[in-house]
């Protein structure tokens, strides 16, 4: 089984990694493996509304006129058994790369062709509150709501503040193996 970590931070060594860090160990003692992708390290754009409708190729297609690194983040999902959002939390609220990702995602899905081997996949959130460690409910929700309407199976989605952080990783660790295992 295959795991792909979506993460919309860009510090490898930051609270967002370390969550998704315990989660992999889980993932891993349960005999599976995890691949990791931190958005702001490569090129995702933010969607350009194209055409006169605004919908550009989306619901035509199910594809995005954009030629940067999306298309290829899409095709590991597809290729994934299961997938994991985690995220910053800034402003209460997903970080920008996240939201930039999964806003074009949410535009391709409208399609069948995009939708093909996304709808319907298991999908865990992580909302890291690293600052004062407010905001991550509503970070959630915010997270639940998008998938949502991308249409994967969001079978968990946790909140983690910078103070309690250590105590979730544990969480996380036994979240990743269950995401393995619960099957
Ligand atoms: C623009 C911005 C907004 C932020 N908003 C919040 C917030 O609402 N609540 C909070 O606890 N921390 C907030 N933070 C702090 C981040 O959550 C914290 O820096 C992050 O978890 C650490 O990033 P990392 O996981 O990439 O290491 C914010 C940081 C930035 C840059």
């Amino acid at each position: 089984m295959k795991v792909l970590a979506i993460l919309g931070s860009r510090n490898p060594d930051g609270q967002t990694a370390k969550a998704v860090k315990a989660l992999l160990a889980g993932v891993e003692e349960a005999g599976a493996q995890m691949e990791q992708v931190f958005l702001p390290q490569i090129k995702i754009e933010h969607c350009e509304q194209e055409g006169k409708d605004g919908w550009g190729l989306c619901t035509k297609e199910g594809k995005c006129v954009l030629k940067d690194d999306f298309a290829s983040v899409a095709e590991k999902i597809r290729n994934a058994d299961a997938v994991v959002f985690a995220t910053p939390v800034y402003f209460s609220d997903l970080s920008e790369s996240l939201r930039a990702f999964l806003d074009r995602l949410r535009r391709i899905c409208m399609h069948e062709n995009g939708r093909k081997g996304i709808g319907g996949k298991d999908t865990v959130g992580v909302c890291v509150a690293g600052g004062g460690g407010g905001g991550a409910p509503e970070c959630c929700a915010s997270l639940q709501k998008i998938l949502g309407i991308i249409g994967f199976n969001v079978i968990d989605i946790i909140p983690a503040r910078r103070q309690n952080l250590d105590m979730k990783t544990k969480v996380l660790k036994i979240v990743g193996k269950w995401l393995v295992t619960q099957k």
